[in-house]
């Protein structure tokens, strides 16, 4: 356990950019405009990257990135973070600025949305620091013009997520929040475009997600077959994952490469990480729940 940072300044901010997991995602057609429509019932983790930021006395906004996954990470105006306090600071017409410091704890590139998880914490603690006053749907659409899965980053809940990702509905399923939830990555990036371009057009159908059993029975990855095309790492851990004791179900997230599993309790999710660190050393494992709403 850190201890408490007895000099933290005052003004100091923090926001968890909580991970994303996308408990099924179904790929219904590919649209005019070079997207994909899709239905995807996305859950957030309780751990995830940490952002920290304080106000900047000369108005500009800076970035220093630390953490395991931060080597290669630009600090510069190509990073979503920097475009996300951009984008606000142009928006609100502010002169105020922020130094912000990101703690990079998962993968890049990995489909648990760690990227649109810190650009969406970079809205919400800017928001807070420069006493924004903006509005829920005003924050949607500053989101989506930095990407698909940064609205749905934004209020960080379970939610039912369609179009190419602005259609938000929060969405409650019995049992879900709280479950134990371990997430596997072969460390192997996967790009978001070149997966979905693999996608073989079929539509299998819709998505439904009343309850946990048809989530998890009739629930689907459409992304999987193209992923694992990409990054055949991606079976291995599934079939890790698959068969051990008190598994609920074992899918890929998003894009992938990234796969999670349910348990039923934290003693099973403990027992099957340890059993899959000592196999597999090499990959990088999180273990971690649902987030409440
Ligand atoms: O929106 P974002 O920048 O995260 O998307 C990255 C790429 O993933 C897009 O340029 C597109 O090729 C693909 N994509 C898609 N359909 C979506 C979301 C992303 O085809 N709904």
């Amino acid at each position: 356990m850190p201890l408490p940072d007895l000099e933290a300044p005052a003004d100091l901010l923090v926001e968890t950019a909580y991970a994303k997991v996308n408990l099924a995602l179904h790929v219904r057609a590919r649209r005019d405009d070079g997207y994909h429509a899709f239905e995807s019932l996305f859950v957030f983790a309780e751990h995830g990257d940490r952002l920290e930021g304080q106000a900047d006395a000369d108005g500009a906004i800076d970035l220093v990135i630390d953490g395991p996954f931060a080597a290669g990470l630009d600090t510069g105006s190509g990073n979503l973070v920097m475009r996300a306090a951009k984008a606000l600071q142009d928006y609100l017409g502010t002169e105020r600025g922020a130094r912000l410091r990101l703690t990079k704890r998962l993968p890049v590139a990995s489909g648990i949305g760690g990227g649109s998880a810190d650009a969406a914490a970079t809205l919400r603690l800017l928001a807070r620091l420069w006493d924004a006053r903006i509005d829920a749907g005003e924050l949607a659409g500053l989101a989506l013009d930095l990407g698909s899965d940064v609205p749905a980053c934004v209020p960080s809940v379970t939610q039912m997520v369609s179009g190419r990702g602005e259609h938000l509905a929060r969405h409650g399923v019995a049992g879900l929040e709280g479950l134990p939830m371990l997430l596997v990555n072969p460390g192997v990036a996967v790009s978001t475009a070149a997966v979905f371009s693999g996608w073989d057009g079929q539509d299998h159908g819709p998505l439904s997600a009343d309850s946990l059993d048809q989530l998890i029975g009739a629930g689907r990855n459409d992304l999987e077959r193209p992923a694992m095309a990409l990054a055949p790492a991606i079976a291995d851990i599934l079939a890790a994952l698959r068969g051990r004791a008190g598994l609920k179900v074992a899918r890929m997230s998003g894009s992938g490469a990234t796969c999670f599993a349910l348990f039923d309790d934290d003693a099973a999710m403990g027992r099957a990480a340890d059993a899959i660190r000592a196999e597999r050393p090499d990959w990088w494992t999180m273990e971690t729940r649902i987030r409440s709403a």
